[in-house]
């Protein structure tokens, strides 16, 4: 697995449906695409507004998100003096995200947007040497899962810039889920168990109706299970972290990349200021579907997962 290097002009250019349907295969199979020259530019002003912004305002929290279906800013508490740069901070973010959302319905057309928006978020904080619990820490190799947030199988798409002016964003990345799996599970991790029929009956009634919330036993499928269970599992293997195959990858101030991080085991070694944005795509838009961790998993056990 590597990077694919999508040129200036093909992203900003047009291109055939048959190269756009290579691209989501390119990454479905783990790829990272890489835009050497971000295609989401910010205004300068924009930009200097967010490298400055901790110096400038006292209730920043470390990380900001921005909640794209509430259009609502959290972690950032200002108010008074502060109010204003809030208010700004959660119009660059709204801006990005539009963004990213109409920039990605053309450059992935085959996925005809069958993408749920999920949070945003700058990333204001140097990334090395941060001092954070081990499950949260960012610097240790990891697939992507959502504790609060179960995806029931729909992919985790994230899109990132690197806004620093000089510096750029470091990271490892790892031998995709489908080779790792099989690594690991059974005999260090069990696999999922299919659900019930009663309880993925009334599991589907309730998110159906809303309710999912309601009843967060059923929230979770089998498969939100495991993959929150493998994301602990590999930041808490010492010897995966010491000896599983990494590549490390540089990207450059200005840049932009995209990766499905539920299937990519990543760790972000230094960098400070970035955005990103995340799509919960829906496993029906896949173009190379057996690559999924659903369809992996699904496949090691049996049995159906969500
Ligand atoms: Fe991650």
């Amino acid at each position: 697995m590597g990077m694919i290097t999508i040129p200036r002009e093909a992203a900003s250019q047009g291109h055939a449906e048959n190269q756009a349907r290579l691209w989501c295969q390119q990454m479905e199979e783990g790829n990272i695409l890489f835009f050497p020259q971000t295609p989401i530019a910010l205004p300068e002003e924009d930009l200097h507004f967010l490298l400055t912004l901790e110096q400038n305002s006292s209730g920043l929290h470390k990380n900001l998100a921005y909640k794209p279906q509430l259009d609502r800013i959290s972690g950032a508490e200002m108010k008074g003096a502060d109010a204003a740069a809030g208010e700004r901070l959660h119009h660059i973010l709204r801006e990005y995200s539009q963004h990213v959302t109409a920039f990605l319905a053309s450059f992935l057309s085959p996925y005809q947007s069958r993408w749920q928006l999920d949070y945003g978020s700058f990333r204001p904080q140097e990334e090395q040497g941060r001092n954070l619990p081990l499950r949260r820490r960012n610097d240790l190799m990891h697939t992507d899962a959502f504790p609060t947030r179960p995806s029931r199988g729909a992919r985790i798409l994230r899109f990132f810039n690197n806004l620093h002016p000089t510096k750029t964003r470091d990271w490892i990345t790892g031998e995709p889920f489908r080779r790792l799996a099989p690594q690991f599970a059974p005999q260090h991790i069990a696999l999922p168990r299919e659900q019930s029929t009663l309880t993925r009956v009334t599991a589907r009634a309730a998110c159906g109706m809303g309710l999912g919330w309601a009843i967060p036993a059923l929230k979770r499928s089998p498969y939100d299970d495991f993959m929150m269970r493998f994301h602990n599992f590999l930041k808490e293997n010492a010897a995966y972290q010491a000896q599983g195959k990494r590549e490390a990858w540089f990207f450059p101030p200005g840049s932009s990349w995209m990766v499905y991080t539920d299937m990519v085991p990543h760790a972000v070694l230094a960098g400070q200021f970035a955005l990103e944005q995340t799509y919960l795509v829906a496993p029906e838009a896949m173009v190379a579907p057996e690559h999924s961790p659903l369809a992996v998993l699904e496949g090691m056990t049996g049995e159906r997962l969500v």
